[in-house]
């Protein structure tokens, strides 16, 4: 059964990538996700300069997934370039930039352009520190500003993480294909949330809010990525509490071309991919499916 599939002219072996932010810090770390079974992988996103990130701790589990700020702590596009050399040459690979300016993200952008396969822009962090994050991706004509800068710095395809908190998602798409983006990510993590430690009455994050991912929010990226496809044409990467080649089914059918898996690794470790792409295959086969594209969109009908 044959379940590759191109995004963008990237072709991938199987719809699954890593998402952003989760195991995606080293060349180790990124040829282990593929090795066992992803079709590609997204980076952590990394700035210009290093980053501190909150302190600890910045990761918590909830009922149906978990909450995390970790405010974008990496070691800066110097550092990290250095570990894009050592990741395996037959490997596809996203690079997330993430920044404070237009200028930010398309230098930082050009500096790994040739070190990669594809762009992913984090404008969506709900938890990144001041000057970064989702106040972009909530903000049109800055989402457009910051996609013209980077698809002008580079020649490569350049996909935008969106954010889901926002008053209509389709506007904010509009605009960041206005600027020229080959593809959209949706979504990032949702809120921000918060949980309070009983026992101390303390809020257990540093930074007191984070993100909320897994399964409590696949249901609204399930809904944005089947607004974008109902309303635009473009590629759509779809991220949001996977956890099983069922996940992956919805997402392909809501108009998913490709999934993203962050969340599921920490419940699941790094077998998913090979589990949901042997799910997918059978669900294929039993359903007379010769091709993941013939999949792609069907809710639509
Ligand atoms: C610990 C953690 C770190 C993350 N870091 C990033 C990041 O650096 N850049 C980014 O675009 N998204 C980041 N995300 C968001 C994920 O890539 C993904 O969009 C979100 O978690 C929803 O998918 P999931 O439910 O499969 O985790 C992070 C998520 C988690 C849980």
């Amino acid at each position: 059964m044959n379940v590759e599939t191109e995004i963008c002219g990237l072709k991938l072996r199987n719809p699954t990538m890593l998402a952003a932010g989760i195991l995606g810090m080293t060349a180790s770390s990124l040829n282990r996700i593929y090795d066992h079974g992803a079709g590609a992988v997204v980076t952590k996103s990394f700035t210009k300069n290093p980053k501190k990130g909150y302190k600890n701790p910045v990761i918590v589990e909830v009922d149906c997934g978990i909450l995390n700020a970790i405010g974008l702590s990496n070691p800066g596009v110097k550092i990290f370039k250095e570990e894009l050399k050592k990741v395996k040459k037959e490997i596809p690979i996203i690079a997330s930039i993430a920044g404070s300016s237009p200028k930010e993200f398309a230098e930082v952008s050009k500096e790994v352009s040739d070190l990669v396969d594809m762009i992913e822009i984090n404008v969506s962090c709900p938890h990144a520190g001041e000057g970064y994050g989702s106040f972009i991706g909530q903000d049109p004509k800055l989402t457009y500003e910051v996609v013209k800068a980077v698809k002008k710095a580079v020649n490569l395809p350049v996909s935008v993480k969106l954010t889901a908190n926002v008053a209509d998602i389709v506007e904010i798409a509009i605009n960041a294909k206005k600027g020229g983006c080959d593809a959209l990510t949706l979504i990032n993590s949702v809120g921000p949330g918060m949980k309070i430690d009983i026992k101390t009455a303390k809020p257990v994050l540093s930074n007191r809010f984070g993100g909320l991912s897994g399964p409590a929010i696949k249901p609204i990226a399930i809904r944005c990525v089947y607004e974008i496809y109902e309303n635009m044409e473009i590629p759509i990467i779809g991220v949001g509490g996977i956890t099983t080649y069922k996940d992956v089914i919805e997402f392909l059918y809501a108009g998913a071309r490709a999934v993203q898996i962050g969340t599921g690794i920490l419940y699941k470790g790094v077998n998913i991919f090979q589990d949901i792409v042997y799910g997918l295959k059978k669900f294929m086969k039993e359903n007379n499916f010769k091709s993941v594209d013939e999949m792609v969109g069907l809710a639509h009908r």
